[in-house]
């Protein structure tokens, strides 16, 4: 036999070699057997010398071939045979106990949110939801803000750069109005969203932050009721021993306006005695006329809490900035 058919040979008996090894270690012995310094392969390599030398350079073209494909399967066979040695040998079972996964949790303001908006539901309450991107019209007009309030200053409110002007809503109170557009009274809703300002951050101030807006529309609604609610609510929410207060305050869209103010153990622990929580007050006239309700006919009261605020007297965090930074050695505590 030739040397070149001998090789062609050797090289077939190699890949059946390696095709048919057990696992690893026979792998390695298989290729020891042909590859090796003394392997049958490389013997043969050795006598390419002996070849006339006409003969040498197609020899050698084959050769490397032939190495060339005996590396190819060398590798394929050794990652199969790793793959098996990596498997269990004994067959999985899927029900026992496994190891605790951490499939995350919701964010502190939205474990809030989420229990104001359940203990609203509770009372009759549904969930409404308008644009982050407002217009003028539904966060100030209809609401009855006069054009020169400081809150249409671009100073203090984020406008976007286009020929309608449309700005990021300062305020959940829009929904109210857009809501009242389109749906006839009795109406009772509240509003979870985010809200946008051109604050400074600092320890109790980000540009965005997070607002619960309430609606209650009806024939006869008082501000007893008001209190009653969002007495229930707080308490439900923030513990039995929660006191709140009512001060006289200025909205445009409600006459009476109040600032509610609320008190309870935590509040005494950070050592204050009243914690201002939210705006509120019975809906003015003329926010109904601009909705197309008859005031003579309708009342209601309205309501915004911002949700940091309580979030932080909750769990006790005293940088508001905590919420926004997703740092999750913060985030794993609540
Ligand atoms: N929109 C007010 C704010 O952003 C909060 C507020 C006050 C909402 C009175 C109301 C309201 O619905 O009646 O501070």
């Amino acid at each position: 036999m030739s040397l070149l058919a001998q090789i062609e040979s050797v090289k077939a008996e190699a890949i059946a070699a390696f095709r048919n090894a057990a696992d690893l270690p026979g792998l390695d012995q298989s290729k020891g057997t042909f590859l090796g310094a003394d392997g049958r392969f490389t013997g043969l390599l050795k006598q390419l010398g002996t070849l006339p030398k006409e003969e040498r350079p197609a020899a050698g073209k084959l050769v490397n071939a032939a190495k060339g494909e005996l590396e190819t399967v060398l590798g394929e066979v050794r990652a199969e045979l790793e793959l098996k040695a990596a498997l269990p040998k004994e067959p999985t079972d899927f029900t026992l106990p496994g190891r605790r996964r951490s499939i995350g949790r919701l964010h502190p303001l939205v474990q809030v949110t989420n229990d104001i908006v359940r203990a609203f539901r509770r009372l009759g309450f549904v969930v409404a939801d308008g644009p982050e991107i407002e217009d003028e019209y539904h966060c100030f007009d209809a609401l009855n803000t006069p054009k020169d309030h400081p809150a249409r200053d671009s100073q203090d409110t984020f406008f976007v750069d286009s020929p309608k002007r449309p700005l990021l809503r300062t305020h959940t109170s829009s929904v109210q109005i857009r809501v009242m557009e389109k749906t006839q009274p009795p109406i009772r809703i509240v509003v979870p969203g985010r809200v946008f300002r051109r604050d400074n951050a600092d320890a109790t101030h980000n540009p965005t932050f997070q607002q619960i807006e309430g609606l209650y529309v009806d024939r006869g609604v008082t501000v007893t009721d008001l209190k009653g609610t969002v007495e229930a609510v707080f308490k439900e929410v923030l513990g039995s021993d929660v006191k709140l207060r009512f001060r006289p305050h200025y909205f445009s869209y409600t006459e009476p306006s109040f600032e509610i103010d609320f008190t309870n153990s935590l509040v005494k622990k950070l050592g204050k005695d009243w914690l201002e929580i939210a705006g509120c007050g019975m809906v003015h006239p003329q926010v109904f006329e601009n909705v197309g309700y008859d005031p003579e006919v309708w009342s209601g009261w309205a309501f915004g809490f911002g949700i940091e605020r309580i979030a932080m007297l909750r769990y006790e965090v005293t940088d508001i900035r905590n919420f926004y930074e997703n740092d999750v050695r913060f985030l794993r505590q609540f």
